[in-house]
This record gives structure tokens, C-alpha cells and sequence, in this order.
């Protein structure tokens, strides 16, 4: 790890997706900005000049101009909402609404052992821990979702997360903020430095206190 890379930037922005932005081709494009918007502040806040945003076959980032960078974007309701992190080493950042599960997929996010990890927590919102963690690293190593059930969650404290993957353990961070929980893969050691914008703060608490966010 590179002194750069101490400190991981994540910016979330939030938006108001009210009409004509509610629907369609508007409101994906409103929330393309809005996450290009996140990611050029994730850029100054490091120093990066980024250059053209290209994908691989896979979907994934390419980096640019020397930088990784990842983005992530959802919404509830009128609330959207755009995240972005950039950085010297591969980065992954992911964004659910806590509440909104993916019955298909809840064996491959939240194992029995896994959720004994999470036992502070309601169901809603260990699932959506456990499921923002695993695309953030996914999203980190460049994988899809058909890699899921490849991830454990080995320990969780607090907001610090390790998965594993073969041999490998990646850490994760969250950060929640209702009706939304941010997570970000990194590096293994550095502080997470969250730039979220205040409207999103105003709403920001502890869901072990409070108990599961409307959906
Ligand atoms: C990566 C993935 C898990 C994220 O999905 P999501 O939570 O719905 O969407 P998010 O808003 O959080 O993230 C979307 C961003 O992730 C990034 N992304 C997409 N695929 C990626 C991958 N393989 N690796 C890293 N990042 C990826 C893109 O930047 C994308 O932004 P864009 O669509 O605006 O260009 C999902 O798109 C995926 O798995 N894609 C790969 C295709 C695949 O495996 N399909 C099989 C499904 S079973």
C-alpha cells in the first residue's frame, strides 16, 4: 500500500428523482450525471486526473488515467442516490435500499453462519449488509454476480466487514444511511474517508438502535 492509498474516498450524493425525472430514459440519465458528478468529486478529493471511463467485457472499470474507480447507484421512491470511490489500488463500492431483498440470490448472500455474524442486526438489514459487501468486493475484483457464492463473510464488527474468497480476505467498511447501507472493498487497511452529502446525513443512524428503515 501507497501513503495515496491510506485514506479511501467514498462521496454519496443524493437526488430528487420527482417528474419528469421519476421514469425512464430521464431518470437513468439524471442518475448517470449524479453519479458522474459523485465521481468527479471522488477525483478531486484524491488528486486524479481520470481520463476516458471505459468498461471491460465483463462490465467492469477499466482504470483510468492511472486510477481505479467504482460506482454504484439506486433509489427509493423520489430519493436517488449515486456513489463513487476512486483510487491508486482496485476499489469497489455498492449502495442498496435496506428492506428490498433478492429472494433468488438469499442463500448465496446470507448463509446461516453468516447472518450469526450479523445477529445485532434485524433481517433486513444483515441482508443488506451482507449483499452490499459482497457486490463491493465482486465489484473490487472486477466479477460478477454469478462469483457470489464464491464470498464469505468471515467476521463483521461494527461497520468492518472481512470476506473471504479462496485463500484471500478482503475488508469491507459500511456506512449506513437509511433507507440506504453504503459498503465499500478496499485495500485492507485504510481509513474510509465517507463524503455523503447532508441530506443524506440528516437521516444517518445506527439500524441497531433503531430497527429496520421503511421500504
Ligand atoms: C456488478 C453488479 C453486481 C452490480 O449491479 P447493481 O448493484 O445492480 O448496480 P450498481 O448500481 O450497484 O452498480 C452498477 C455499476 O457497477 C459497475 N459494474 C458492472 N459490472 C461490473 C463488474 N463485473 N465489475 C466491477 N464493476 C462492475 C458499473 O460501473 C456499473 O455502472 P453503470 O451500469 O452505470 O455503468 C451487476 O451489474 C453484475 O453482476 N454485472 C455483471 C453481469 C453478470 O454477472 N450477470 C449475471 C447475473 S446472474
Amino acid at each position: 500500500m501507497t501513503a495515496l492509498d491510506e485514506e479511501l474516498v467514498v462521496v454519496a450524493r443524493s437526488t430528487t428523482l420527482e417528474p419528469p425525472l421519476d421514469r425512464g430514459t430521464e431518470r437513468v440519465a439524471h442518475l448517470r450525471a449524479v453519479t458522474l458528478a459523485a465521481l468527479a468529486e471522488a477525483a478531486a478529493a484524491r488528486g486524479a486526473k481520470l481520463g476516458p471511463l471505459e468498461k471491460d467485457e465483463r462490465d467492469a472499470p477499466r482504470p483510468s488515467g492511472g486510477w481505479h474507480w467504482s460506482i454504484s447507484h439506486t433509489s427509493q421512491g423520489a430519493l436517488g442516490l449515486a456513489v463513487a470511490s476512486v483510487s491508486r489500488s482496485p476499489v469497489g463500492v455498492d449502495a442498496e435500499v435496506v428492506g428490498r431483498g433478492r429472494p433468488e440470490l438469499a442463500l448465496h448472500v446470507l448463509t446461516p453462519a453468516e447472518r450469526a455474524l450479523l445477529a445485532t442486526l434485524d433481517e433486513a438489514a444483515a441482508f443488506a449488509r451482507a449483499w452490499t459487501a459482497k457486490e463491493a468486493v465482486l465489484k473490487k475484483l472486477g466479477l460478477g454476480l454469478m462469483a457470489l457464492s464464491e464470498l464469505r463473510l468471515e467476521d463483521a464488527s461494527g461497520d468492518q466487514g472481512v470476506l473471504l474468497r479462496g485463500d484471500t480476505r478482503h475488508a469491507v467498511e459500511w456506512l449506513s444511511v437509511p433507507p440506504f447501507v453504503l459498503a465499500v472493498a478496499g485495500q485492507a487497511r485504510e481509513r474510509v474517508d465517507w463524503r455523503v452529502d447532508p441530506r443524506l446525513r440528516a437521516g444517518e443512524h445506527d439500524e441497531r438502535r433503531h430497527g429496520r428503515s421503511p421500504s
